[in-house]
């Protein structure tokens, strides 16, 4: 018996061992199999990399970006892949950000729609009989009437940003990309550029019944809601353009559903515009931006600084009242005009050598001035208690920004002592937070990491989990005709679709 054990055991610590030595072998013979398997699949994704871009920076080379005279409004910017010196290390860089980690981007379908609501808008037109929808951004980029006009630009940037993102040497900053099915989109885009459309044509011509931009209103409205990607969410996943506070009057009350980029929510309902469904998005600033500013409080002499129109309707009795109040302040500049294309020098001026800089509600609670501000490294005091702010949700701009509320603004004094009661150090701190986030409010093109155009992406992006519950909801009593949600029974949507 014991013999038997022994001999028992002896088998088993054998076949043991025997068991361990092969599983060891098996692992060891397929960590080589992977280890370079990876390492030739990274070899010929480099290989195609490299080639990929040797063939089409030479194209791009031959084609030859124009981007006319928009030196300015482009930032003198072109695509980095039109210098070939600089391609090589660019695509080293490319590749490290890669493997650290990329932020998935926001899947947009755009609508193909015809020119008139967009570049044509921009008197773009296709070449000879072509039915081109959209320009052909790497050989010429439409250029965008220049003065206010560009402080509702956004339509623009956006459209742009969006074509350029199918480009092979797509701008590296992709906070959004393209896509071209419509059921593997986040959001639906709509490149109406509904702000040109109110800036140029709302007025009514001798020989119309109605302006162009009611008309284009119309069509819109009519186009949107008979396509299959609208009626899928009731127009809930669509991204709708409205940056001038005037543009889409007609449209809005009827394509509410929609998310709605604006300056804010003067002029709406908050059933039709609220900050749950909708984006804030920045004005375009129109003063100078300050490059190289080395200048600090006691170099900027000016302490408190305004320009603007005083006598303004609705909520801008602040601005006169504010008026009377400062007016015996010396280092006070308030000045009344809006800023004219001639005025602008002299707005930059003002702004790069003042401390502190008011934003006072005027007719809409927004205006471009507290961009201009902040553009010029000027701590913004923002007298304007309804005021929605870009990107609240990630800037908190109490750090670099006073705010006032209207009420205690017109208290005697109380406005001017808070001001100066505000120390040296204080105002230096806010003014390096000026210029941290100043990049937040930069239009590009093409767009940069962490500009406006990618800002505005990024909080489109992160109002998309509300779109799909939003879209769900919707759909709960989707089996029965009867009891469509309130919000959908306006819409021109089948009543029987719901
Ligand atoms: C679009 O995407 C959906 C969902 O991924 C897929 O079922 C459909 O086949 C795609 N359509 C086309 C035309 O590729």
């Amino acid at each position: 018996m014991v013999e038997k054990n022994a001999s028992n055991v002896g088998y088993v610590a054998r076949n043991l061992l025997l068991c361990l030595f092969l599983v060891t072998s098996i692992l060891f013979v397929l960590s080589w199999f992977f280890v370079l398997h990876s390492t030739g699949h990274n070899r010929f994704l480099d290989y195609a990399l490299l080639h990929k871009s040797i063939l089409s920076t030479a194209d791009d080379v031959n084609s030859g970006v124009s981007t006319r005279d928009n030196v300015e409004h482009y930032n003198g910017d072109r695509p980095d892949n039109v210098d070939g010196e600089m391609d090589g290390r660019e695509r080293g860089d490319c590749r490290c950000e890669k493997k650290e980690k990329a932020p998935a981007s926001l899947k947009v379908y755009m609508y193909d729609m015809d020119p008139e609501f967009h570049f044509g808008l921009l008197d773009w037109k296709p070449e000879g009989n072509s039915k081109r929808v959209w320009p052909d951004i790497q050989k010429y980029i439409p250029p965008y009437p220049g003065g206010l006009n560009l402080q509702h630009s956004i339509e623009y940037w956006l459209t742009l940003d969006l074509l350029a993102s199918e480009y092979p040497d797509a701008p590296k900053a992709k906070a959004a990309v393209r896509v071209h099915n419509s059921s593997e989109a986040d959001v639906v885009f709509v490149p109406f550029f509904s702000s040109l459309s109110y800036n140029r044509f709302s007025k009514v011509n001798p020989h119309q019944k109605t302006s162009r931009n009611k008309e284009l209103q119309e069509k819109l409205v009519k186009l949107l809601t008979g396509r299959e990607e609208w009626k899928r969410s009731g127009g809930r996943d669509h991204v709708v353009l409205a940056h001038h506070p005037n543009s889409m009057l007609d449209a809005r009350n009827k394509l509410f559903p929609a998310m709605f980029i604006l300056s804010d929510f003067g002029r709406y309902p908050p059933t039709v515009a609220n900050l749950e469904k909708d984006v804030i998005a920045p004005y375009k600033h129109v003063i100078k931006s300050y490059e190289n500013d080395m200048s600090d409080f006691d170099s900027r002499l000016i302490l408190l600084y305004f320009q603007g129109a005083i006598y303004r309707k609705d909520g801008g009795f602040v601005r006169q009242e504010l008026f009377y109040l400062l007016r015996d302040e010396k280092d006070v500049h308030f000045s009344f005009g809006s800023v004219k294309n001639d005025g602008v020098n002299k707005a930059t001026q003002g702004m790069h050598n003042s401390k502190f800089c008011l934003n006072i509600a005027g007719d809409t609670p927004s205006s471009n001035r507290l961009f201009d501000a902040i553009a010029s490294h000027c701590v913004p005091v923002i007298i304007s208690d309804d005021i929605e702010l870009p990107f609240e949700d990630v800037i908190d701009y109490s750090e670099f920004s006073v705010f006032v509320r209207a009420s205690d603004a017109l208290k005697e004094n109380f406005l001017i002592n808070l001001i100066r009661g505000i120390s040296k150090d204080e105002w230096t701190r806010m003014w390096k937070r000026l210029k941290e986030v100043e990049k937040f409010y930069e239009f590009n093109f093409p767009s940069k990491e962490g500009d406006a155009v990618q800002m505005i992406w990024q909080a489109v992006a992160r109002k998309v989990p509300t779109v799909k519950t939003r879209v769900h909801k919707s759909r709960r009593y989707s089996r029965t005709v009867t009891g469509p949600e309130k919000e959908l029974s306006s819409l021109p949507i089948p009543r029987n679709f719901w």
